[in-house]
């Protein structure tokens, strides 16, 4: 389980105190926060997927069920909080696997109901969006968020906290699982997002050249890239011209990728990097914003966060990443995006459900 953030000077002093609970993946996670300041971030990671290649939606929701006591335990600890100075419970109601959803929305609304505090219903991606408001510099309204995670990949316009527009979005696979699924291909464990991320580090990604989609609009598509890497990983090694007929066999083929993994991971990261800004600018420049800030688990890519900077530097944005922490799923998102609903008095009924599908636009 990682702890993060210290115990506060502020714990058990007056202002709105907010117990936030995520659990919509494969991440049990907790947060206290006070007036808007992150309190206390604590996750327990689930390890049980690895040896399956991907999340295993019953393992998770039992798993949720185990570390759910003990995480938000420890985050009110950390905090120097009583169950008594919380003023409401927060939980993210979509989108999500519906019985991981599920063990963290009746967590919190026993809570609520047994606390007699009101109930929040957090909408995940609106929540990814506003961690770039829980730390350092904050970026001004309307900005735009680039939000690339493992289910979604949205170009979302912000004029206020609960103001947010979906602008682009993908029409296939996520930025997230175009990362994942190459490195599928390259034999490399999930989630192989952070593994390619590694590689590319020492690679030359320029070696090998992936094609751009050609979509119209800020829609994004990636399923075209994860083709076009499978062929080439089909023909690797080989470079009789009749590719299809003398394809590489599973030996040399794994040679080639042995020999060149920090290249083909720095090619395909540049590739899904180029994607992605692309359509950033393009959203920059017809919606005239230079606020721009990205999110959601994919923002942890070095070479992302590396290649944002230098594009605002050349287009005049002025650009905001949030802290590692923050990109990743955690519960200090859902507590931010709780705390403006707080204000809002944008409370949630105890019959209220959680939702597998987004319902936000
Ligand atoms: O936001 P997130 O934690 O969960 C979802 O809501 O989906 O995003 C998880 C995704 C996974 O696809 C993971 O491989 C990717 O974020 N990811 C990364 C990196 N860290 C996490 N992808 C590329 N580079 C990284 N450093
Ligand atoms: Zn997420």
């Amino acid at each position: 389980m990682e702890n993060g953030r210290n115990n506060s000077p502020l714990a058990g002093g007056d202002g709105v105190t907010i117990l936030a609970i995520e659990s919509s993946c494969d991440d049990t996670a907790a947060a206290v926060c006070r007036d808007g300041r992150i309190l206390s971030n604590v996750i327990a990671n689930q390890k049980v997927h690895e040896k399956f290649g991907g999340v295993v939606p019953e393992l998770a929701s039992r798993a949720h069920m185990q570390n759910i006591v003990p995480v938000v335990d420890t985050a009110l600890k950390t905090a120097g909080c009583e169950l008594s100075s919380i003023d409401a419970i927060a939980f993210t109601q979509a989108p999500g696997l519906i019985g991981s959803l599920l063990v963290g929305a009746q967590f919190a609304k026993s809570m609520a109901l047994s606390l007699d505090k009101p109930l929040i219903a957090v909408h995940h991606m609106q929540a990814h969006v506003l961690a770039n408001l829980i730390a350092g510099e904050k970026p001004s309204f309307p900005f735009l968020c680039l939000t690339v995670s493992g289910g979604h990949t949205q170009i979302v316009l912000c004029e206020s906290p609960a103001k947010m527009k979906v602008i682009g979005e993908t029409i296939d696979d996520a930025a997230g699982e175009a990362f994942d699924k190459s490195a599928k291909l390259l034999g490399l464990p999930y989630p192989g997002g952070p593994l390619v991320d590694k590689y590319a580090a020492t690679g030359d990604p320029k070696r090998f050249q992936f094609p751009e989609p050609k979509i119209d609009g800020l829609n994004f598509s990636f399923s075209g890239l994860k083709t076009s890497i499978l062929y080439f990983l089909k023909n690797a090694g080989t470079s009789n011209v009749f590719k299809e007929a003398f394809a590489a066999s599973e030996e040399t083929r794994q040679q080639f990728i042995d020999d060149n993994l920090a290249d083909i991971c720095a090619s395909i990261q540049n590739r899904i990097i180029s994607i992605l800004l692309n359509k950033l600018k393009k959203a920059a420049k017809e919606y005239n914003i230079n606020q721009i800030c990205i999110a959601g688990g994919v923002s942890a890519n070095t070479g992302l966060r590396k290649a944002l900077k230098e594009t605002g530097e050349k287009m005049g944005w002025q650009t905001f990443i949030p802290a590692f922490e923050y990109c990743t799923d955690n519960a200090a998102m859902i507590a931010i995006t709780a705390y403006y609903k707080y204000l809002e008095k944008d409370f949630s009924n105890l019959d209220i459900s959680p939702s597998p599908r987004a319902v936000w636009k």
